[in-house]
């Protein structure tokens, strides 16, 4: 075996998501504890953004500045090199999320017992679902009341739209709460309230063994031997390539706040959990065991602080191995590059690196050089597919308010949109440019950044849109008389391609329903 296919067995790439507050920070700072990246529980600075201040966004960028380190977590867990991707929690960054969806081979969901699924986890599952990305759910707050296990799986399969399977179950739950039957290693973890203790297991591989009474009482174990024989009756047994394949989601339970139920779930998961897999790109698929190194941009970290407007590239790496000061090429730019200082992120620090693999994500210290989904390769000219723009929510046009710095608007804009900020269209019909934002915040953010980093001034107009569709067709006709009777409605995006702006949904349905053979997409890969 070769020095990179060693490397790439032992790298498991994945991201946390949940809706706010399902416990995401929770679980990530006890994984990190088992990896020893860190050693007392509330040490994770996170990417959380507090309740109290989502008006003001200054704030919440100062804390994304300080997340930058904790953007990417890699440690080291038995003979396993683990790097977890952080997500912001914030919704109006959801657009952030979606493209770190792009740079993991896995993903594991969050969510809360009495909650059930939310509605951002519902929009992250459907960018899994599109990439057939496998995913594993953690049911937390088991501490807690909250619905019915059986209720909860069903509402996961309905919700999420995949196949589920229990991989533990829960003995009871809130103060009842007495443990997990963990089925995947056929032992009884039980349960102790506490926040930094390992949970006390034992082996038992059958619960019709008069035994279990002794553990959880009479009713408990009555219980659980009903619950399981339904599970087996239900559901078929665990297959790791269903999972593999995006088309089943292995569900634990527990208690991240007490560290319950996470150890189980870490040690399922570096087993069954992919390495990082091949990519694609427009030329062929890349396979990560490749001896010449490729990899892509997939998220732009500016730095708040206008005098010193650097960024860090993050790059997944995708096949070979990367070395520092070695010349790479810039595929867009068609020149080579070499960097002295990438870093890495080891527990939570940030340090520069001499080599990295594929699975990895190394930082680039950035001056403008990279746009979203920007390739660096060996030397071949690869152009990795798969960095979707979804529909933004929230639509303005954007407007020039002082004549004399119309160039460093048009550069601002430019460079905030190759940042990834937020997505901008041209109406074809009056050549005025449209922001498309995920939430309010980023109008905000970007009308502070224009002025305080480009010294340029914008105003915003409103105008009233549901939905950016990027349509294609094979009936060409039909598709040029759909744009002739929308021309008021067309624009480009900034790959030049074509995008309905749909001003409702019915008029959107209409639209569906004159022109047959148009495919209308709310994302712009298909
Ligand atoms: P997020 O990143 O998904 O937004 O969630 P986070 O981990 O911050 O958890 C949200 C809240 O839920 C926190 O409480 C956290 O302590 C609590 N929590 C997480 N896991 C569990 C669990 O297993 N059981 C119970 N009962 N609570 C849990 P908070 O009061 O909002 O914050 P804090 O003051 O405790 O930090």
């Amino acid at each position: 075996m070769t020095e990179i296919e060693q490397e790439i067995l032992r790298r498991r790439t994945f991201a946390i998501i949940s809706h706010p507050d399902a416990g995401k920070t929770t679980l990530t700072e006890k994984l990190l504890l088992f990896g020893g990246a860190i050693h007392v529980a509330g040490a994770v600075k996170s990417n959380k953004i507090k309740k109290t201040a989502t008006s003001d966004w200054m704030e919440i960028e100062k804390q994304r500045g300080i997340s930058v380190a904790t953007s990417v977590m890699g440690f080291e867990y038995d003979s396993y090199k683990i790097n977890i991707l952080d997500t912001p929690g914030h919704q109006d960054f959801a657009e952030d999320t979606f493209r770190t969806l792009t740079a993991v081979d896995s993903v594991i969901i969050v969510v809360d017992v009495a909650k059930g699924v939310e509605a951002q986890t519902r929009k992250l599952m459907e960018v899994c679902r599109m990439r057939k990305t496998p995913v594993m759910i953690f049911v937390n707050k088991m501490d807690r009341l909250g619905k019915n296990p059986f209720d909860l799986l069903d509402e996961l399969e309905a919700e999420l739209g995949i196949a589920v399977r229990p991989l533990s179950w829960p003995i009871n739950q809130g103060q009842e709460f007495k443990g997990v039957y963990n089925i995947y290693q056929q032992k009884l973890d039980l349960y102790k309230p506490s926040k930094q203790t390992v949970t006390e297991s034992v082996e038992f591989d059958d619960v019709n063994n008069p035994e279990l009474e002794k553990y959880i009482g009479e009713s408990n174990a009555f219980q659980l031997r009903d619950d399981i024989r339904i599970i087996d009756g239900i559901y078929n047994p665990f297959d790791k390539d269903t999972y593999l394949k995006g088309n089943l989601a292995p569900v634990f339970f527990g208690s991240a706040l007490n560290n319950f139920g996470v150890k189980e779930l870490l040690d399922c998961f570096v087993k069954i959990a992919p390495t990082p897999r091949p990519t694609k790109t427009e030329e062929r698929i890349v396979r990560p065991e490749e001896e010449s190194f490729s990899g892509f941009i997939f998220k732009i970290h500016a730095n708040m602080d206008p005098n010193h407007r650097s960024c860090i590239a993050f790059l997944k790496i995708c096949s070979g191995k990367f070395e520092r000061n070695v010349n790479y090429k810039h595929v867009r730019f068609g020149k080579m590059l070499k960097f002295s200082a990438p870093t890495a992120f080891m527990a939570q620090k940030k340090s520069v690196v001499d080599e990295a693999y594929p699975g990895d994500i190394i930082g680039l210290p950035d001056t403008g050089n990279f746009k979203i989904g920007d390739t660096l390769t060996g030397g071949e000219d690869l152009h990795f597919k798969g960095i979707p723009s979804f529909s933004p929510e929230m639509f303005k046009y954007i407007e020039n308010e002082d004549p004399m710095k119309s160039k460093q608007l048009h550069k601002g804009i430019d460079q905030l949109m190759d940042e990834g900020v937020a997505q901008r269209f041209t109406n074809q019909f009056n050549g005025r440019k449209i922001i498309g934002t995920v939430g309010q915040l980023q109008f905000e953010v970007i009308q502070y950044r224009l002025e305080h980093e480009y010294n340029a001034l914008c105003r915003w107009e409103p105008i009233n849109l549901y939905k950016a569709c990027w349509i294609e067709s094979d009936n060409s006709e039909e598709l040029d008389n759909f744009k002739k009777r929308k021309y008021q409605y067309m624009a480009t995006d900034k790959d030049g391609r074509d995008v309905f702006m749909a001003d409702s949904e019915y008029v959107l349905r209409m639209a569906r329903n004159d022109f047959k053979d148009i495919r209308f997409h709310f994302s712009s890969e298909f």
